[in-house]
């Protein structure tokens, strides 16, 4: 039997402000997740949060895309949305976008990751969560996890990874997807995922040789927010799954591509370019311009379809220096204001106030 775990995150209120999740919404989790894995419907799970977001993190062997594990993640959202309209959290039910549930989160508001797979004798899962960005934002990290030699040494020095991976690349636009091959296809990979906001690495698998191909080692949440609410409702705030060691990258391999704060767009109001500060789940709530963007990683070692207990992996001194960086790069950027680089570009400003300052100015062009 297969191992599947699944992460289904959404905003339902934020304490205070878009900063953090109520421990009252992380009870509801909690509460909820034990009554599915009562019933069977889950067989373990571990309830966090990366800055407002509610993470309810999963272990089954139901496969992905299932309605009964679809169904308790949008329960646990529907009461807590009860809850934060209860105590008033701010923008209680922000991401449940659509009424009625029909067998599956896509497409309704939260974001999802899954991940399907043969679990191995030891299978070390890491959970990525990020708050104040878009999906995007793990281009470059798992780019450089699968795909860089100068990230991951394995890609030179071990046998059973050294031919690469194949990468699932989506136009989140246009709703197409590519399968690209590294390292053979590693600059036309590089000529999309660079467009962040519109190529995002969906999914990584393995080649020929010790894991099976079809099992992916890697999966993003890529919903769109915007596009399925018609308007702008805030950043999309992705979460990621990656398996690692023998026969892929390493605990550290995976972790690494972290050390550098790479801007992502996100932070205030979804318009500004800032840098991605890895952080303890302690510390993943968004303060400073209600961000820095931030990224927390929990780490689980799969033993028959449970999680186990998580380690905070950004912990940890290590990440000390990077921490610090991106908050020199935060203070660099603040110091733009409401200029381009630091806001985003025009293409990205359109679902904002932007066309209404363009209507109330036209007719008010003249030929220069
Ligand atoms: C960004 C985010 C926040 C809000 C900002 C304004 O993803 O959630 O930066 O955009 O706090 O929020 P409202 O419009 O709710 O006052
Ligand atoms: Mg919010
Ligand atoms: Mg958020």
């Amino acid at each position: 039997m297969k191992t599947t775990v699944s992460v289904i995150k959404a905003d339902v209120g934020g304490w205070p402000g878009h900063g953090t999740v109520h421990p009252k919404l992380i009870e509801t989790g909690n509460k909820m997740l034990g009554e599915g894995k009562n019933k069977g419907i889950i067989n373990d799970f571990h309830v966090t949060h990366c800055g407002d977001d509610l993470e309810l993190i999963m272990a089954h062997n139901k496969g992905v895309d299932n309605k009964e594990v679809h169904s308790l993640a949008w329960d646990v959202f529907k009461e807590g949305t009860k809850v934060a309209k209860e105590i008033k959290l701010y923008g209680a039910g922000q991401d449940m976008l659509k009424e009625a549930f029909s067998g599956n989160v896509r497409g309704m508001g939260p974001g999802i990751a899954e991940v399907e797979f043969t679990e191995r004798t030891g299978e070390p899962v890491i959970v990525f969560m990020m708050d104040k960005t878009e999906p995007g934002a793990f281009n470059l990290p798992v780019y450089r996890m699968f795909a860089d030699p100068f990230n991951t040494a394995g890609l030179v020095i071990d046998p059973s990874i050294h031919s690469g991976f194949v990468f699932e690349v989506w136009d989140i636009m246009e709703h197409k997807k590519v399968m690209m091959k590294t390292p053979e296809e590693m600059y036309d990979l590089l000529a999309l995922i660079g467009a962040k906001e519109r190529y995002v690495i969906k999914r990584v698998y393995p080649k020929k040789g010790k894991l099976p191909e079809n099992e992916p080692v890697a999966c993003v949440s890529t919903e769109k927010l915007f596009q399925t609410a018609g308007k702008y409702v805030g950043k999309d705030d992705p979460v990621g799954i990656v398996r690692c060691q023998s026969g892929l990258p390493a605990l550290g391999e995976v972790l690494e591509p972290f050390a550098f704060p790479h801007l992502v767009s996100g932070w205030m109001r979804g318009s500004h370019n800032g840098p991605l500060m890895p952080v303890s789940v302690k510390n993943a709530k968004c303060t400073r311009f209600d961000g820095p963007p931030r990224v927390a990683a929990l780490g689980f070692q799969i033993c028959n379809a449970t999680l186990g207990e998580p380690v905070d992996l950004f912990d940890d001194p290590a990440f000390d220096y990077t921490r610090e960086k991106a908050e020199y790069i935060a203070e660099y950027m603040r110091r733009h204001g409401p200029f381009e680089p630091h806001r985003l570009p025009l293409a990205d400003m359109e679902y904002t106030t932007l066309p209404d300052v363009m209507k109330k100015l036209e007719g008010r062009f003249e030929k220069a």
